[in-house]
Protein backbone atom coordinates (compact mmCIF):
# COMPACT_ATOMS: atom_id res chain seq x y z
CA UNK A 1 0.00 0.00 0.00
CA UNK A 2 1.44 3.34 -1.08
CA UNK A 3 1.83 6.23 1.93
CA UNK A 4 -0.93 8.12 2.47
CA UNK A 5 -0.73 11.86 2.00
CA UNK A 6 -1.14 11.93 6.31
CA UNK A 7 0.94 9.61 8.05
CA UNK A 8 -1.51 6.90 9.47
CA UNK A 9 -0.13 7.25 13.01
CA UNK A 10 -1.15 10.99 13.50
CA UNK A 11 -5.08 10.32 12.93
CA UNK A 12 -5.21 7.52 14.91
CA UNK A 13 -3.11 9.34 17.91
CA UNK A 14 -5.62 11.77 17.44
CA UNK A 15 -8.74 9.95 17.16
CA UNK A 16 -7.58 8.40 20.88
CA UNK A 17 -6.89 11.25 22.55
CA UNK A 18 -10.71 12.37 21.65
CA UNK A 19 -11.42 9.19 23.14
CA UNK A 20 -13.56 8.10 20.37
CA UNK A 21 -14.22 4.63 20.39
CA UNK A 22 -16.18 4.35 16.97
CA UNK A 23 -15.60 6.78 14.29
CA UNK A 24 -19.05 6.23 12.90
CA UNK A 25 -20.24 7.93 15.84
CA UNK A 26 -17.82 11.49 15.76
CA UNK A 27 -19.86 14.40 15.92
CA UNK A 28 -18.97 17.33 13.35
CA UNK A 29 -17.53 19.01 16.07
CA UNK A 30 -14.82 16.43 16.48
CA UNK A 31 -14.21 15.71 13.35
CA UNK A 32 -13.14 19.28 12.46
CA UNK A 33 -11.15 19.26 15.74
CA UNK A 34 -9.28 16.15 14.58
CA UNK A 35 -8.69 17.52 11.31
CA UNK A 36 -7.68 20.97 12.77
CA UNK A 37 -4.56 19.15 14.82
CA UNK A 38 -3.86 17.06 12.15
CA UNK A 39 -3.58 19.55 9.76
CA UNK A 40 -1.34 21.34 11.55
CA UNK A 41 0.91 18.88 12.95
CA UNK A 42 1.59 17.64 9.16
CA UNK A 43 1.20 21.05 7.59
CA UNK A 44 -0.69 19.18 4.68
CA UNK A 45 -4.08 21.17 3.91
CA UNK A 46 -7.08 19.00 4.43
CA UNK A 47 -9.95 19.21 2.42
CA UNK A 48 -12.81 19.85 4.34
CA UNK A 49 -16.30 18.39 3.95
CA UNK A 50 -17.53 18.16 7.94
CA UNK A 51 -19.11 20.85 8.43
CA UNK A 52 -22.22 22.82 7.21
CA UNK A 53 -21.87 26.35 7.68
CA UNK A 54 -22.05 28.78 4.65
CA UNK A 55 -19.08 29.52 2.77
CA UNK A 56 -19.62 32.45 0.98
CA UNK A 57 -20.39 36.62 2.40
CA UNK A 58 -23.23 37.63 3.65
CA UNK A 59 -26.11 39.05 1.76
CA UNK A 60 -24.94 42.56 1.13
CA UNK A 61 -28.38 43.53 1.04
CA UNK A 62 -29.18 42.30 4.46
CA UNK A 63 -25.43 43.65 5.72
CA UNK A 64 -26.56 47.41 4.93
CA UNK A 65 -30.28 47.24 5.97
CA UNK A 66 -28.64 46.02 9.84
CA UNK A 67 -26.00 48.70 9.88
CA UNK A 68 -28.37 51.67 9.09
CA UNK A 69 -30.87 50.11 11.97
CA UNK A 70 -28.38 50.24 14.60
CA UNK A 71 -27.17 53.56 13.04
CA UNK A 72 -30.70 54.95 13.87
CA UNK A 73 -30.67 53.53 17.32
CA UNK A 74 -32.49 50.67 17.25
CA UNK A 75 -29.96 48.06 19.55
CA UNK A 76 -31.39 50.00 22.79
CA UNK A 77 -34.97 48.91 22.29
CA UNK A 78 -36.10 45.27 23.27
CA UNK A 79 -38.05 43.78 19.91
CA UNK A 80 -41.34 43.33 19.55
CA UNK A 81 -42.29 39.71 20.37
CA UNK A 82 -44.40 39.33 17.66
CA UNK A 83 -41.92 40.46 15.67
CA UNK A 84 -40.50 43.85 13.07
CA UNK A 85 -43.96 44.18 11.36
CA UNK A 86 -42.44 44.58 8.14
CA UNK A 87 -40.41 41.18 8.95
CA UNK A 88 -43.24 39.72 9.35
CA UNK A 89 -45.16 41.54 6.27
CA UNK A 90 -42.20 40.79 3.82
CA UNK A 91 -42.43 36.41 5.27
CA UNK A 92 -45.80 36.71 4.33
CA UNK A 93 -45.19 37.69 0.74
CA UNK A 94 -42.21 36.05 0.73
CA UNK A 95 -44.24 32.45 1.03
CA UNK A 96 -46.73 33.80 -1.66
CA UNK A 97 -44.00 34.68 -3.53
CA UNK A 98 -41.90 31.89 -3.86
CA UNK A 99 -43.91 28.82 -2.37
CA UNK A 100 -47.62 30.57 -3.64
CA UNK A 101 -49.10 29.89 -0.13
CA UNK A 102 -51.27 32.29 1.86
CA UNK A 103 -50.01 33.06 5.43
CA UNK A 104 -51.04 35.74 7.19
CA UNK A 105 -48.34 37.90 8.36
CA UNK A 106 -49.36 37.64 12.17
CA UNK A 107 -48.23 33.57 11.33
CA UNK A 108 -44.85 34.92 10.64
CA UNK A 109 -42.41 34.98 13.79
CA UNK A 110 -39.27 35.60 13.85
CA UNK A 111 -36.75 33.27 15.45
CA UNK A 112 -33.05 33.49 16.57
CA UNK A 113 -32.05 30.90 13.99
CA UNK A 114 -34.29 27.91 12.55
CA UNK A 115 -32.52 26.32 15.76
CA UNK A 116 -34.95 28.10 18.09
CA UNK A 117 -38.05 27.40 15.50
CA UNK A 118 -37.80 23.69 15.86
CA UNK A 119 -36.76 24.12 19.66
CA UNK A 120 -39.85 25.96 19.83
CA UNK A 121 -41.89 24.12 17.75
CA UNK A 122 -40.93 20.49 19.55
CA UNK A 123 -42.09 22.32 22.78
CA UNK A 124 -45.24 23.50 21.80
CA UNK A 125 -46.27 20.51 19.48
CA UNK A 126 -45.49 17.95 22.47
CA UNK A 127 -47.48 20.47 24.92
CA UNK A 128 -50.88 20.45 22.85
CA UNK A 129 -52.09 16.53 24.03
CA UNK A 130 -50.93 14.96 26.83
CA UNK A 131 -51.11 11.19 24.39
CA UNK A 132 -49.36 12.63 21.51
CA UNK A 133 -45.41 13.07 23.44
CA UNK A 134 -43.35 11.73 20.37
CA UNK A 135 -41.83 14.08 17.55
CA UNK A 136 -41.45 11.80 14.04
CA UNK A 137 -38.21 12.21 11.77
CA UNK A 138 -38.63 11.43 8.50
CA UNK A 139 -34.49 10.88 8.28
CA UNK A 140 -31.95 11.40 7.16
CA UNK A 141 -32.26 14.53 9.53
CA UNK A 142 -29.84 17.04 11.35
CA UNK A 143 -28.51 15.74 14.43
CA UNK A 144 -29.08 18.57 16.75
CA UNK A 145 -32.86 18.43 16.32
CA UNK A 146 -32.12 15.55 17.86
CA UNK A 147 -30.13 16.57 20.69
CA UNK A 148 -32.76 19.35 20.88
CA UNK A 149 -35.43 16.71 22.00
CA UNK A 150 -32.89 14.86 24.02
CA UNK A 151 -32.51 18.60 26.15
CA UNK A 152 -35.66 19.24 26.83
CA UNK A 153 -36.63 15.34 27.47
CA UNK A 154 -38.92 14.87 24.42
CA UNK A 155 -39.11 11.44 22.98
CA UNK A 156 -38.20 10.67 19.07
CA UNK A 157 -39.18 8.03 16.44
CA UNK A 158 -37.45 8.05 13.42
CA UNK A 159 -37.46 6.29 10.16
CA UNK A 160 -34.44 6.51 7.21
CA UNK A 161 -36.91 7.02 3.86
CA UNK A 162 -34.47 5.71 1.97
CA UNK A 163 -36.13 2.57 1.01
CA UNK A 164 -39.65 4.85 1.23
CA UNK A 165 -40.31 6.97 -1.45
CA UNK A 166 -43.46 7.78 -3.47
CA UNK A 167 -46.40 5.68 -2.24
CA UNK A 168 -44.50 3.05 0.13
CA UNK A 169 -44.44 6.67 2.60
CA UNK A 170 -48.03 5.92 2.78
CA UNK A 171 -47.78 2.93 4.77
CA UNK A 172 -44.40 3.46 6.77
CA UNK A 173 -45.97 6.60 7.48
CA UNK A 174 -49.53 5.64 8.89
CA UNK A 175 -47.32 2.45 10.90
CA UNK A 176 -46.53 5.44 13.43
CA UNK A 177 -49.29 7.82 12.92
CA UNK A 178 -52.09 4.93 13.76
CA UNK A 179 -50.20 4.70 17.31
CA UNK A 180 -51.68 8.00 18.28
CA UNK A 181 -48.85 9.01 20.16
CA UNK A 182 -47.31 11.25 17.68
CA UNK A 183 -47.52 15.48 18.02
CA UNK A 184 -45.26 16.41 15.20
CA UNK A 185 -43.38 15.16 12.32
CA UNK A 186 -40.54 16.79 10.71
CA UNK A 187 -37.95 16.36 7.86
CA UNK A 188 -35.87 18.87 5.94
CA UNK A 189 -36.85 19.86 1.92
CA UNK A 190 -34.12 19.72 0.36
CA UNK A 191 -32.80 17.53 2.84
CA UNK A 192 -29.49 17.87 4.91
CA UNK A 193 -27.99 15.36 4.50
CA UNK A 194 -28.57 13.62 1.51
CA UNK A 195 -30.08 16.48 -0.70
CA UNK A 196 -33.38 14.19 -1.90
CA UNK A 197 -35.94 16.33 -2.50
CA UNK A 198 -39.39 15.24 -1.26
CA UNK A 199 -42.28 15.95 -4.48
CA UNK A 200 -45.66 16.73 -4.60
CA UNK A 201 -46.93 13.39 -4.41
CA UNK A 202 -44.73 12.75 -0.96
CA UNK A 203 -45.71 16.08 0.34
CA UNK A 204 -49.19 15.12 -0.77
CA UNK A 205 -49.26 12.32 1.37
CA UNK A 206 -47.55 13.51 4.61
CA UNK A 207 -50.10 16.15 4.55
CA UNK A 208 -53.40 14.35 3.94
CA UNK A 209 -52.23 12.01 6.85
CA UNK A 210 -51.11 15.02 9.04
CA UNK A 211 -54.87 16.26 8.66
CA UNK A 212 -56.00 12.57 9.39
CA UNK A 213 -53.60 12.24 12.50
CA UNK A 214 -54.01 15.58 13.86
CA UNK A 215 -50.50 16.02 13.68
CA UNK A 216 -48.84 19.19 12.72
CA UNK A 217 -46.02 19.03 10.26
CA UNK A 218 -42.83 20.97 10.68
CA UNK A 219 -40.85 21.32 7.38
CA UNK A 220 -37.90 22.50 7.56
CA UNK A 221 -36.65 25.12 4.84
CA UNK A 222 -33.27 25.83 6.10
CA UNK A 223 -32.39 24.79 2.19
CA UNK A 224 -35.01 26.65 0.72
CA UNK A 225 -35.53 27.10 -3.18
CA UNK A 226 -31.50 25.39 -3.26
CA UNK A 227 -32.82 22.43 -5.81
CA UNK A 228 -30.85 23.79 -8.72
CA UNK A 229 -32.26 21.53 -11.29
CA UNK A 230 -35.16 23.87 -11.85
CA UNK A 231 -35.15 27.72 -11.59
CA UNK A 232 -37.09 28.75 -8.30
CA UNK A 233 -36.28 31.92 -8.08
CA UNK A 234 -38.72 34.33 -10.11
CA UNK A 235 -40.64 35.96 -7.70
CA UNK A 236 -44.76 35.08 -7.96
CA UNK A 237 -44.04 32.77 -11.16
CA UNK A 238 -44.16 28.99 -10.83
CA UNK A 239 -42.13 26.62 -10.53
CA UNK A 240 -42.33 27.01 -6.74
CA UNK A 241 -40.86 26.01 -3.88
CA UNK A 242 -42.98 22.45 -3.01
CA UNK A 243 -44.48 22.26 0.26
CA UNK A 244 -46.81 20.33 2.31
CA UNK A 245 -48.77 23.53 2.64
CA UNK A 246 -50.75 22.83 0.26
CA UNK A 247 -51.81 19.69 1.32
CA UNK A 248 -52.89 20.52 4.92
CA UNK A 249 -53.63 23.26 7.67
CA UNK A 250 -51.46 21.93 10.27
CA UNK A 251 -47.86 22.94 9.13
CA UNK A 252 -45.19 25.33 10.34
CA UNK A 253 -43.11 26.33 7.81
CA UNK A 254 -39.42 26.66 9.23
CA UNK A 255 -37.47 29.32 7.17
CA UNK A 256 -33.89 30.24 7.74
CA UNK A 257 -31.37 33.31 7.23
CA UNK A 258 -28.42 31.36 7.38
CA UNK A 259 -28.09 29.09 3.95
CA UNK A 260 -29.93 31.19 2.03
CA UNK A 261 -28.41 34.50 2.25
CA UNK A 262 -25.44 33.42 4.00
CA UNK A 263 -26.77 34.97 7.11
CA UNK A 264 -25.72 31.91 9.75
CA UNK A 265 -24.17 34.21 12.65
CA UNK A 266 -26.63 36.80 12.68
CA UNK A 267 -28.85 33.71 13.65
CA UNK A 268 -32.16 34.72 12.01
CA UNK A 269 -34.73 33.43 10.60
CA UNK A 270 -38.91 32.87 10.33
CA UNK A 271 -41.06 30.58 11.91
CA UNK A 272 -44.71 30.95 9.72
CA UNK A 273 -47.40 29.20 11.42
CA UNK A 274 -50.71 28.48 9.30
CA UNK A 275 -53.76 30.22 9.84
CA UNK A 276 -55.36 27.52 11.20
CA UNK A 277 -53.05 26.34 13.33
CA UNK A 278 -51.85 29.58 14.72
CA UNK A 279 -56.27 30.51 15.91
CA UNK A 280 -56.48 26.98 17.18
CA UNK A 281 -56.72 26.43 20.71
CA UNK A 282 -55.57 22.74 22.20
CA UNK A 283 -56.74 20.88 25.38
CA UNK A 284 -52.74 20.63 27.15
CA UNK A 285 -52.15 24.29 26.23
CA UNK A 286 -55.35 25.39 27.98
CA UNK A 287 -54.35 23.20 30.99
CA UNK A 288 -50.69 24.96 30.94
CA UNK A 289 -51.31 28.28 30.23
CA UNK A 290 -54.79 28.96 30.98
CA UNK A 291 -55.79 29.59 27.59
CA UNK A 292 -54.52 30.97 24.05
CA UNK A 293 -54.00 29.74 20.90
CA UNK A 294 -51.07 28.08 18.98
CA UNK A 295 -49.93 30.46 18.02
CA UNK A 296 -50.17 33.04 20.81
CA UNK A 297 -48.69 29.93 23.22
CA UNK A 298 -45.99 29.96 20.51
CA UNK A 299 -45.12 33.63 20.73
CA UNK A 300 -45.78 34.82 24.92
CA UNK A 301 -45.34 32.00 26.30
CA UNK A 302 -42.59 29.53 24.44
CA UNK A 303 -40.55 32.16 22.33
CA UNK A 304 -40.74 34.89 24.85
CA UNK A 305 -39.12 32.53 27.82
CA UNK A 306 -36.83 31.21 25.76
CA UNK A 307 -35.34 34.24 24.24
CA UNK A 308 -37.49 37.21 24.69
CA UNK A 309 -37.31 37.91 21.12
CA UNK A 310 -34.92 37.86 18.53
CA UNK A 311 -32.20 40.11 17.82
CA UNK A 312 -34.07 43.69 16.52
CA UNK A 313 -30.96 44.83 13.97
CA UNK A 314 -30.99 40.98 12.27
CA UNK A 315 -34.60 41.44 11.70
CA UNK A 316 -34.25 44.84 9.74
CA UNK A 317 -31.53 42.43 7.78
CA UNK A 318 -33.52 39.72 7.07
CA UNK A 319 -36.94 42.24 6.40
CA UNK A 320 -34.82 44.16 3.65
CA UNK A 321 -33.10 40.27 2.11
CA UNK A 322 -36.70 39.22 1.99
CA UNK A 323 -38.16 42.17 0.53
CA UNK A 324 -35.35 42.75 -2.00
CA UNK A 325 -36.31 39.05 -3.25
CA UNK A 326 -40.20 39.79 -3.37
CA UNK A 327 -39.56 42.93 -5.46
CA UNK A 328 -37.47 41.29 -8.10
CA UNK A 329 -34.44 43.20 -7.16
CA UNK A 330 -32.30 40.58 -5.33
CA UNK A 331 -31.76 37.14 -6.73
CA UNK A 332 -30.91 35.69 -3.82
CA UNK A 333 -30.23 32.09 -5.04
CA UNK A 334 -27.91 33.72 -8.13
CA UNK A 335 -25.74 33.72 -4.87
CA UNK A 336 -25.55 30.42 -3.49
CA UNK A 337 -26.35 28.66 -6.80
CA UNK A 338 -22.15 28.16 -6.37
CA UNK A 339 -22.65 25.50 -4.00
CA UNK A 340 -24.40 22.84 -6.70
CA UNK A 341 -21.65 23.50 -8.88
CA UNK A 342 -19.03 22.82 -6.27
CA UNK A 343 -20.93 19.54 -5.66
CA UNK A 344 -21.23 18.58 -9.33
CA UNK A 345 -17.67 18.64 -9.92
CA UNK A 346 -16.52 17.00 -6.73
CA UNK A 347 -19.16 14.03 -7.27
CA UNK A 348 -17.63 13.63 -10.86
CA UNK A 349 -14.17 13.40 -9.05
CA UNK A 350 -15.86 10.95 -6.62
CA UNK A 351 -17.55 8.87 -8.60
CA UNK A 352 -14.41 8.45 -11.67
CA UNK A 353 -12.90 6.89 -8.41
CA UNK A 354 -15.04 3.82 -7.49
CA UNK A 355 -17.38 6.11 -4.93
CA UNK A 356 -21.09 5.72 -4.97
CA UNK A 357 -23.86 8.30 -4.18
CA UNK A 358 -25.77 6.72 -1.46
CA UNK A 359 -28.94 8.63 -1.94
CA UNK A 360 -28.54 9.03 -5.23
CA UNK A 361 -32.65 9.65 -7.03
CA UNK A 362 -35.60 11.48 -6.23
CA UNK A 363 -38.02 8.81 -7.43
CA UNK A 364 -35.98 8.16 -10.64
CA UNK A 365 -34.50 11.26 -11.46
CA UNK A 366 -30.52 11.88 -10.32
CA UNK A 367 -30.57 13.94 -7.16
CA UNK A 368 -29.59 18.09 -7.50
CA UNK A 369 -26.56 19.39 -7.23
CA UNK A 370 -26.24 21.19 -3.88
CA UNK A 371 -25.08 22.03 -0.54
CA UNK A 372 -25.05 18.31 0.73
CA UNK A 373 -24.29 14.78 -1.35
CA UNK A 374 -23.78 11.58 0.35
CA UNK A 375 -20.89 9.14 -0.89
CA UNK A 376 -20.09 5.80 -0.15
CA UNK A 377 -17.08 2.67 -1.46
CA UNK A 378 -18.33 -0.40 -2.02
CA UNK A 379 -16.71 -2.87 1.05
CA UNK A 380 -16.63 -0.04 3.54
CA UNK A 381 -18.58 0.80 6.75
CA UNK A 382 -19.73 4.51 7.32
CA UNK A 383 -17.11 4.23 10.24
CA UNK A 384 -14.24 2.92 7.90
CA UNK A 385 -14.83 5.41 5.20
CA UNK A 386 -14.60 8.35 6.93
CA UNK A 387 -11.73 7.50 9.19
CA UNK A 388 -9.93 6.39 5.96
CA UNK A 389 -10.14 8.95 4.19
CA UNK A 390 -8.56 11.43 7.06
CA UNK A 391 -5.80 9.66 5.96
CA UNK A 392 -6.34 11.07 2.93
CA UNK A 393 -6.52 14.75 4.63
CA UNK A 394 -10.47 14.64 3.48
CA UNK A 395 -12.50 14.93 6.25
CA UNK A 396 -16.91 14.25 6.17
CA UNK A 397 -19.08 12.79 8.39
CA UNK A 398 -20.75 9.55 8.79
CA UNK A 399 -24.54 8.75 7.96
CA UNK A 400 -25.05 7.00 11.11
CA UNK A 401 -25.22 10.54 12.94
CA UNK A 402 -28.28 11.73 10.58
CA UNK A 403 -30.21 8.79 11.42
CA UNK A 404 -29.87 7.33 7.88
CA UNK A 405 -29.41 2.92 7.73
CA UNK A 406 -27.01 3.48 4.58
CA UNK A 407 -23.48 3.26 5.09
CA UNK A 408 -21.56 6.02 3.66
CA UNK A 409 -20.96 10.11 4.24
CA UNK A 410 -22.20 12.99 4.13
CA UNK A 411 -20.22 15.64 2.10
CA UNK A 412 -20.54 19.61 2.50
CA UNK A 413 -19.41 21.48 -0.44
CA UNK A 414 -19.45 25.50 1.09
CA UNK A 415 -15.82 25.17 1.97
CA UNK A 416 -14.31 23.90 -1.00
CA UNK A 417 -11.86 26.10 -2.77
CA UNK A 418 -11.01 26.36 -6.39
CA UNK A 419 -7.28 24.82 -5.79
CA UNK A 420 -8.54 21.72 -3.96
CA UNK A 421 -10.45 19.79 -6.84
CA UNK A 422 -7.07 18.82 -8.70
CA UNK A 423 -6.08 17.74 -5.11
CA UNK A 424 -8.81 15.52 -4.41
CA UNK A 425 -8.47 14.69 -7.79
CA UNK A 426 -4.88 12.91 -6.72
CA UNK A 427 -5.70 12.15 -3.16
CA UNK A 428 -8.67 9.74 -4.43
CA UNK A 429 -6.48 9.03 -7.24
CA UNK A 430 -4.17 7.40 -4.48
CA UNK A 431 -7.31 6.71 -2.54
CA UNK A 432 -8.93 4.34 -5.38
CA UNK A 433 -4.65 2.42 -6.07
CA UNK A 434 -4.83 1.25 -2.52
CA UNK A 435 -8.36 0.04 -1.96
CA UNK A 436 -9.09 -1.46 -5.94
CA UNK A 437 -12.40 -2.76 -6.06
CA UNK A 438 -12.69 -6.39 -6.66
C1 LIG B 1 -31.85 21.06 8.04
C2 LIG B 1 -31.39 22.22 8.84
N1 LIG B 1 -32.24 22.85 9.63
C3 LIG B 1 -31.88 23.90 10.37
C4 LIG B 1 -30.58 24.37 10.34
C5 LIG B 1 -30.20 25.51 11.23
O1 LIG B 1 -30.62 26.71 10.72
P1 LIG B 1 -30.37 28.08 11.51
O2 LIG B 1 -28.96 28.50 11.26
O3 LIG B 1 -31.39 28.99 10.90
O4 LIG B 1 -30.63 27.84 12.96
C6 LIG B 1 -29.65 23.75 9.53
C7 LIG B 1 -28.25 24.22 9.52
O5 LIG B 1 -27.33 23.55 9.16
C8 LIG B 1 -30.06 22.64 8.76
O6 LIG B 1 -29.21 21.98 8.00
Amino acid sequence: MKDTPIKRHLIDQTISEFQIVDFSKATIREVKAIAAKAEAASGVEFIKMEMGVPGLPASAVGVKAEIEALQNGIASLYPDINGLPELKQEASRFIKAFINVDLKAEGCVPVTGSMQGTFASFLTCSQCNEEKDTILFIDPGFPVQKQQLLVMGQKYETFDVYDYRGEKLQAKLESYLQKGNISAIIYSNPNNPSWICLNDEELRIIGQLATRYDVIVLEDLAYFAMDFRENLSTPFEAPYQPTVAHYTDNYILLISGSKAFSYAGQRIGVSCISDKLYHRSYPGLTKRYGGGTFGTVFIHRVLYALSSGTSHSAQFAMAAMLKAANDGEYNFLDEVKVYGERAHRLKEIFLRHGFHLVYDNDLGKPIADGFYFTIGYPGMTSGELAKELMYYGVSAISLVTTGSHQEGLRACTSFIGEHQYAELDRRMSLFAENHPLK
